[in-house]
């Protein structure tokens, strides 16, 4: 059976790079969207489109038919926004404005309202996502958080003011106790992109500004920004590189950047002491 991967969350930042880094190694991409359209534009007809909603288990297995490598880069904001998909009343400007006072501020109406959330997305979809897989599946790559393990420190304490951190962390917790082989990135603050309006070329063509190099870390340790690039080629590169399965680890942006990143060596640090 040829590798056939399926990349959900493809149209958004790091999904869309990834899609296109897969291309140019010479995988077969199915991505998985809500947006059918979107997805057309975006990636010109060379990937197969599938359909569906992560939270929504019955759009999922026609999507993951036959598919041997998953890499979920869905997600929504860490703050209530309009990504969340709030079930509102249609309401003048003042009301609109009580509306969000209590979203933000009464939990269980914000929970009762948000169609969208990171529980619905990042808790609740990923579990579904790792339900649906193939059983023989090769891998499933998840772009999960820094700050995991440090959710009562600043800055993350801030940052799951909301839960996003906790229903990351409810993700991964699918995903290691599922028995499929995994690998988990946790990027820290993500620059360089969306690249919402670019074509396949130009984004293979996208570059961090040669600024910084990459740095990989376990035990959730690390902290600082990740160029969208630079996650998108970890999702990618470790579906070849067997030192990642069943790995969790931190990839941020420091140090100098060298001409090529050495994904081998970084990898090599995830095995185990000799
Ligand atoms: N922003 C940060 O600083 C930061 C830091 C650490 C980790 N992360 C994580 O990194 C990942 C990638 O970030 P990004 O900026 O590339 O994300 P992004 O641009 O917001 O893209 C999110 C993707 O998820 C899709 N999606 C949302 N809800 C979905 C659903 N219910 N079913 C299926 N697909 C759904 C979106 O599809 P539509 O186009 O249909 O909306 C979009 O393709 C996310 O998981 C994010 O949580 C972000």
């Amino acid at each position: 059976m040829s590798d056939v991967v399926l990349v959900a969350g493809a149209t958004g930042g790091v999904g869309q790079l990834t899609v296109a880094f897969l291309l140019e190694k010479g995988f077969s991409v199915r991505v998985l969207t809500r947006n059918q359209q979107k997805a057309e534009q975006m990636f010109d007809n060379q990937v197969e489109i599938a359909l569906g909603d992560i939270r929504q288990a019955q759009t999922l297995p026609s999507a993951v038919e036959n598919v041997t490598h998953i890499i979920c880069c869905t997600g929504t904001t860490a703050f209530p926004s309009a990504r969340w998909e709030f079930d509102l009343p249609k309401t003048n400007k003042l009301q609109g404005l009580i509306e969000w006072g209590k979203i933000y501020f009464n939990a269980d109406y914000r929970n009762s309202k948000a169609r969208n959330s990171p529980d619905r997305v990042d808790a609740q979809g990923v579990r579904n996502l790792v339900d649906a897989a193939p059983k023989n599946l090769k891998r499933f790559v998840f772009v999960s958080s820094c700050g995991i393990e440090r959710k009562d420190k600043p800055p993350f304490n801030l940052l799951n003011g909301f839960g996003v951190l906790d229903a990351k962390q409810q993700g991964e917790l699918a995903i290691a106790a599922s028995g499929l082989p995994y690998t988990i990135i946790r990027p820290g603050r993500l620059i360089d992109g969306p690249f919402t309006s670019y074509d396949l070329n130009t984004l293979l063509k996208a570059t961090t500004g040669g600024k910084l190099g990459v740095v990989i870390g376990t035990g959730d340790k690390l902290s600082g920004q990740t160029s969208r690039i630079d996650v998108a080629a970890a999702c990618v590169e470790c579906l070849n590189h067997p030192a990642t399965e069943g790995k969790t680890f931190e990839l941020i942006n420091a140090g100098t950047r060298p001409d090529a990143i050495a994904w081998t060596e970084l990898f090599a640090q995830l095995a185990p002491p000799a």
